[in-house]
């Protein structure tokens, strides 16, 4: 259909407003060279998240899911002076090549790649009382995004920026009888989000290399 030319404007954009470097290339092509799936966020969606995150000053980031660091070194570039990206992953190999992928940005003294399943890590920040972060990206598995939202938003500073990536799934957010777990947690993100004083949101279609896709922005401490 129309794919063909949603990846043509993704490179001229990505050409013009997101020019890859020797880092971002050599993160990629060390995901391919080791089997990883090729679902990082493209070049203008990092470039989207590194601005968001510098618009509000962002110090401390936190990513839940970190594949091979491709959208964690945007986020990495983005901060603040002392600013730290805390990252979490399940899968050892993946935490391993993301950890090479961010050295040899020369970022790994303001990454954290922590190993585990992010419920179990959010639990364990939550309870160790961690700063609270400025920024958050929520892009692991699909199914528990509801409960990496609220517990991201336990360990958000007030004005704080959350951003959840892959909620319109090839619009399967507007199918009210899915039984795609992964639709049903998109679904319920935003039954939830519509009943939540402490964050404004709204969710923007994507179109692009990836597919047919989306976003969740919200502020914590927002008016509707
Ligand atoms: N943010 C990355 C892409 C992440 S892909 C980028 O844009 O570059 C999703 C990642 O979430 C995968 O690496 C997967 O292993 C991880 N993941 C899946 N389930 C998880 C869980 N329960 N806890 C932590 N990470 C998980
Ligand atoms: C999938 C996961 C992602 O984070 C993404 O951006 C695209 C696809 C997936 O699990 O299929
Ligand atoms: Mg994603």
């Amino acid at each position: 259909m129309t794919t063909t030319a949603w990846n043509d404007v993704d490179q001229y954009v990505n050409a013009r407003l997101a020019p890859h470097d020797r880092a971002l290339d050599a993160a990629l092509e060390a995901c391919a060279a080791a089997g990883l799936p090729a679902i990082s966020v493209t070049a203008s969606q990092g470039k989207l998240l590194a601005l968001l995150a510098r618009s509000i000053g962002a110090r401390r980031v936190l990513e839940i899911g970190t594949l091979g660091g491709y959208s964690t070194i945007w986020l990495a570039r983005a901060l603040q002076q002392d600013g730290r990206v805390v990252t979490l992953e399940l899968e050892p190999k993946h935490a391993d090549i993301a950890r090479a992928n961010i050295a040899r940005a020369g970022l790994e003294s303001v990454v954290e790649v922590r190993l585990g399943a992010a419920l179990d890590s959010l639990a364990a920040m939550i309870a160790a009382r961690e700063p609270a972060f400025d920024f958050t990206f929520i892009d692991a598995d699909k199914a528990n995004i509801p409960e990496y939202f609220q517990r991201s938003l336990a360990l958000s500073r007030p004005g704080a920026f959350i951003v959840v990536d892959n909620v319109v799934r090839d619009g399967g957010l507007a199918d009210a009888s899915s039984a795609d777990p992964s639709i049903l947690g998109v679904r319920r993100l935003h039954e939830m989000l519509a009943n939540e004083p402490r964050v404004s949101a709204t969710t923007v279609q994507t179109v692009g290399s990836k597919g047919w896709d989306g976003f969740t922005l919200a502020l914590v401490g927002g008016r509707s």
